[in-house]
Formats: structure tokens, C-alpha cells, sequence
């Protein structure tokens, strides 16, 4: 015969996971997969007017940083053929249909860009010795940008080449992971290896971000580089922030993913630094943006959660300070697009996160009291524009948006129309 007190901890245990499990399930259906969501299409948005540019160096472009100052938009472009073999964060692990030049980083003259054909590109050379074979190449997914001086930036970049000379095929290994740090001069077509920075803390890096004095903070994306856990990482949580001092070993900045596994990070995608200092952290899987303050000692405390309601992949501030991030409002397109942009689309929503007030002094149910007005600014239900976005900027002097995808051959620029 149990006793009573078992009685009442395991009738405790079973409505806890009870609780839990109707809060994930109804979570993952509507949140996650988006089931009964009304997508709204691109003509219900008349403030902008949206076109693509096709041009065969701006294939993949995951991620891209605008350089306001110097009005030069810089991609990290991997190729579309390329994407569709290796992209080792959602398991595409054919090292052999890989291109094996890897990613092409490109700096785009913002104020010429456009769908006319003229505007001025150019590539950027990643130069020194670095990766498996000593040949500068990368296999870029997010990038950060550091502005040092008047000429001087630092690029750091989430790298994931495959293994060199392995004896296990790559499906079983996953990618050499490491973040590589550069540095150029505005205006050169070269970048020169700073360094090379590699831990088994980072195993999964999704885009890093330059705090200062070369330290960094990375998303691991998930949990685990190759394996069954990945698939269940949706619903019991995976992927980490790392933290990575100027010299010294990188550390997990955030917990491991716990017991009450709504509070685990679940897919945690291209993070940044606000102007405000604080950390952003999107979801690819519950739609929300964890708010973290950096402490002292490199680990990150959870203040605030920016609730935006669908799957949100890589955020970047603009010149005013305001967040942007696009969502997957049908995120099995999504993993149908990533897989082949050729013939499946994904359609897309850009999201614009304005921090309205709140002091971080002020502490209510141990969160900071913040406010944020989430607007959704565009979406596109048919992909007619819009396709795969998976990163997008704002030019605050131009008002324009960019938009790159991380498998989509080509990329979308909204011009506001006044
Ligand atoms: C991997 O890519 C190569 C080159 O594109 C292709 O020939 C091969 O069929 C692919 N393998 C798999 C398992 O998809
Ligand atoms: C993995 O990457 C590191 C850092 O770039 C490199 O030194 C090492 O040789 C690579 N290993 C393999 C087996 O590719």
C-alpha cells in the first residue's frame, strides 16, 4: 500500500505533467505549427512595395548587417544549390553537394540597390590561414559586425564546415563548428583572420554576437549536433547561448534545459545586443524573444519574454533602435522551403519590436518591468514576394527593408510608399 504522502506526491507528479503537457501541446499546435492561423497576404499591406532581386551571387543569403555609416549593406550568401545539400542546423548533412568555395561575403552599396540591375557589389576576401586545410573559407550562418573605428570593423561569423579528411560520414558527425573572428577596413575587398575560436561549448553556433574588448556571445541552436534528440528539441527544449571571454574558454551562459521545459530555450536562432544593452534571443520554435541582461561574469539572467506568437528566426536592431525579425506563419512550409526553395515556398511576416518603456531597476514577479509594442508590418500568405525570409533589416534613413533567406535564390527589397 502506498502511504498517503506518496499518494498525494504522485497524484502532484501526474497534474504537473498534466498541466505541462496541455500547455505544450496547445503551444506547439498553435504557436509552432501555426494550426488556424489566419496568414493575411502581401496586398493587405499598401505601405510598401515589395520586389525581389535575382542576381547570382545573392542565392542564401542567411544573414546580413547594414553598415548605416558607411551605407553599405554586407551578406553572407551561401548559394541555393549549396544550402539545399549542407545546412547542418536543420540536418542537412550531404557534404559532397556542399560548393566547395563555401560562402561568398558581399558588400552591397545600399543607396544603388535595387531591382534596375546597376547597383555596386563587390566580394569581400576572407585572407589567412584558418579551417581544417588552411584554406580561407567559410561556411557562414549568422554574422555579426563590431564597429571598432572610423575604418575598422570586426566580423564575427558562426562557421560549419564539414569535418576534413573524416572517416564517418557527415550525417553522423555534424560540422567542425567554430565562430571566426575578422578584421576589415571599410571600403577594401579583403578581411583579414583575426582568430579562430573553437570550445565544446560551441557545437551548434547560430550567429554570434561582439559584446566588446572581443568577447562574444553565440547561440548553439540545439542541443546536439546529429541524433534523435533533435527531433524531440520542439518540445522538450535545446540550444543554449554560450559566452565567449576576449581570451580564456567559452561557457554555456544560459541553464541547460530543465525540468519545467517551458522555460527551456527551443531553437534559439540569431540573437543580438539591444541599444539598451540587453540581450535578444528569438525563437524558432515558440514564437518569443527571451530578453536577457548580461551579467558580470558572462552568464545571461532571464528579465523579460517578448510574446510575438509564431516562430521567429534572426533579429537585428536598426539605427533608431527598434528590432526587426521576420516569423514562419507556416513553419511546415518553412522546413518544405529550406528543403527546396525551388518548388516549395515559405511564406513569410517581418515583425518590427519597439522597446516602449520600463526601467531595469524596477523588478515584478522576478521580471524586469519592460514594455514592448510588437507590430506586424508586412506578410506574405502565397509567398508572391516574400519568400523564406529568414533575416531582415531597416534602413532608417531610406525606410527601406531588406530581406535575405537562407535558401531562397534571391532577395526582397520593400520600398515604403508615401
Ligand atoms: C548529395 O549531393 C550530391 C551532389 O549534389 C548528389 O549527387 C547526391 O545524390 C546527394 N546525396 C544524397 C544522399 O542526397
Ligand atoms: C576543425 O576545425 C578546426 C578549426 O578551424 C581545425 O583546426 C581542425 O583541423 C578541423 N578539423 C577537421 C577534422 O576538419
Amino acid at each position: 500500500m502506498p502511504s498517503a504522502g506518496q499518494i498525494v506526491y504522485y497524484s502532484a507528479v501526474v497534474a504537473w505533467s498534466a498541466a505541462i503537457y496541455q500547455f505544450l501541446i496547445k503551444d506547439l499546435l498553435s504557436v509552432s505549427l501555426g494550426l488556424g492561423r489566419v496568414i493575411q497576404s502581401i496586398d493587405e499591406f499598401p505601405g510598401y512595395s515589395c520586389s525581389r532581386i535575382q542576381h547570382p551571387q545573392l542565392e542564401a543569403c542567411e544573414d546580413l548587417w547594414l553598415d548605416e555609416r558607411d551605407r553599405t549593406l554586407y551578406a553572407a550568401c551561401g548559394g541555393t544549390q549549396s544550402r539545399m545539400a549542407w545546412n547542418p542546423s536543420i540536418s542537412l548533412l550531404n557534404a559532397s553537394g556542399r560548393r566547395i568555395s563555401g560562402s561568398e561575403f558581399l558588400a552591397i552599396d545600399v543607396d544603388s540597390f535595387g531591382t534596375n540591375g546597376f547597383f555596386s557589389l563587390r566580394t569581400i576576401t576572407p585572407t589567412g590561414s584558418f579551417g581544417a586545410t588552411g584554406e580561407p573559407t567559410l561556411d557562414a550562418l549568422g554574422f555579426s559586425a563590431e564597429t571598432i573605428d572610423d575604418q575598422t570593423i570586426h566580423f564575427y561569423f558562426a562557421n560549419v564546415p564539414p569535418y576534413h579528411g573524416s572517416l564517418f560520414p557527415a550525417s553522423q558527425t555534424g560540422a567542425n563548428a567554430s565562430v571566426e573572428v575578422f578584421e576589415f577596413k571599410r571600403g577594401n575587398t579583403e578581411m583579414s583572420h583575426l582568430r579562430t575560436v573553437q570550445s565544446p561549448a560551441i557545437w551548434s553556433p547560430n550567429r554570434p554576437v561582439a559584446l566588446s574588448d572581443g568577447a562574444f556571445l553565440v547561440t548553439n541552436d540545439h542541443g546536439a549536433k546529429v541524433g534523435w534528440r533533435k527531433q524531440l528539441e520542439p518540445l522538450i527544449g535545446g540550444g543554449n547561448v554560450a559566452y565567449c571571454p576576449a581570451s580564456g574558454s567559452c561557457r554555456a551562459a544560459t541553464p541547460p534545459p530543465g525540468l519545467d521545459i517551458r522555460k527551456s530555450l527551443k531553437f534559439p536562432n540569431g540573437l543580438t545586443r539591444g541599444h539598451d544593452g540587453l540581450i535578444y534571443v528569438p525563437s524558432s520554435v515558440d514564437g518569443t524573444v527571451a530578453v536577457f541582461a548580461l551579467q558580470p561574469d558572462g552568464s545571461l539572467t532571464r528579465v523579460h519574454t517578448v510574446r510575438v506568437g509564431m516562430p521567429l528566426d534572426n533579429i537585428s536592431p536598426d539605427a533608431r533602435g527598434d528590432l526587426w525579425v521576420p516569423g514562419f506563419p507556416d513553419s511546415r512550409q518553412t522546413m518544405k522551403g529550406l528543403e527546396n526553395p525551388y518548388e516549395e515556398v515559405s511564406p513569410a511576416t517581418v515583425w518590427r519590436i519597439k522597446r516602449e518603456r520600463g526601467a531595469e531597476g524596477e523588478v515584478r514577479n522576478a521580471e524586469y518591468v519592460l514594455e514592448y509594442e510588437v507590430e506586424k508590418v508586412l506578410e506574405d500568405r502565397e509567398a508572391k514576394v516574400l519568400d523564406g525570409v529568414t533575416t531582415v533589416v531597416h534602413d532608417v534613413k531610406s525606410g527601406r527593408l531588406f530581406m535575405g533567406g537562407a535558401a531562397v535564390p534571391f532577395m526582397v527589397v520593400c520600398e515604403p510608399r508615401v
